[in-house]
């Protein structure tokens, strides 16, 4: 059969998205697959049947992709697609839901408010301090988010938010390190920290910057990184989670991890999270994207 690879699409990650797809579709080529690429913005889901995809490989980020839309018509197609079903993908797109779930499990998340236009901005600062972070809630990529310092900044950042979402959030923020945790099939991947001279892990810092770093090993003792990767491993399984995706972290100056967010499709590019923690597990990015295609289920 045939395995079409869609890409690029709508959201506000089309660039990331059309990245991670090439380089998919490339590995795929390279190693004999019959794959061909789809940009659902030509041709929507009527182009897609069309090809008579044996297999998706979904490498959408955002909205109309990401969020469980492309996942629900597949299943009434019949058609096998790789990563989170209908209800994890809509979950993951959602960062306050998200949390809602981890907190119902009892798992560490940083505290969040709904932000809205009339907000109570003393309010929110009272219950959550400065600095604070400030994003919209079903985006990705850091588009749209901030760090903010005064009261001055919180509305402002809010408006910011708000171009991006119709639902935006304020979020504790944890003051320390930041790493990114890989799952893949019944795999967790070894941790990564994630170090940006001068400060915030934006869109800047995550696809164009070459002053990033990437601390792989990540740094914490064997006993750090296992608790690390179990909490992680129960963050993907209560929302849901299956076949491959990437969990956010923050650990406080105590050496507390706080869950951030979740990605169901994480970004495949060059510069991307994903395929370093593969390759340092062994796993080069053509077995990588194979080991993925092989999560497609029915
Ligand atoms: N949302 C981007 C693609 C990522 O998580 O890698
Ligand atoms: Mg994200």
């Amino acid at each position: 059969g045939r395995v079409v690879v869609v890409y690029g699409g709508t959201s506000g990650e089309r660039e990331v998205s059309l990245k991670s797809g090439a380089a998919v579709l490339e590995a795929l080529k390279r190693q004999g697959v019959d794959a061909l690429g789809f940009d659902p913005r030509e041709g929507g889901l009527a182009g897609l049947e069309a090809l008579a995809p044996s297999a998706v490989f979904i490498a959408l980020h955002g909205r109309g992709g990401e969020d469980g839309t492309l996942q629900g018509a597949l299943e009434l197609l019949g058609i096998p697609y790789t990563g989170s079903g209908v209800l994890a993908s809509a979950l993951g797109m959602d960062k306050e839901r998200t949390k809602q779930v981890w907190r119902a499990q009892g798992l560490p998340t940083p505290e969040s408010i709904t932000l809205t236009a009339d907000a109570d901005w003393n309010g929110v600062i009272a219950a959550l301090d400065l600095p604070m972070i400030v994003k919209p809630v079903h985006e990705g990529s850091t588009l749209g988010i901030s760090i903010v310092r005064s009261r001055e900044e919180l509305e402002a950042a809010y408006r910011e938010a708000a171009r991006f979402d119709a639902r935006v959030m304020a979020e504790r923020f944890v003051q320390g390190e930041e790493y990114t945790v890989a799952l893949l099939g019944d795999e967790v991947l070894p941790a990564i920290r994630v170090e940006v001279p001068g400060g915030f892990y934006d869109y800047e810092a995550k696809y164009l910057s070459d002053t990033t770093q990437y601390h792989l090993p990540c740094g914490l003792d064997a006993e750090a990184e296992g608790a690390l990767a179990r909490l992680c491993r129960q963050a993907f399984s209560a929302m849901g989670g299956q076949g491959w995706g990437r969990i956010d972290v923050m650990r406080d100056g105590a050496g507390m991890f706080w869950l951030i967010e979740v990605n169901t499709v994480p970004g495949m590019t060059d510069h991307s999270l994903v395929p370093q923690a593969a390759a340092h597990a062994g796993i080069d990015f053509d077995a990588l994207v194979l080991r993925i295609l092989n999560t497609a289920v029915s």
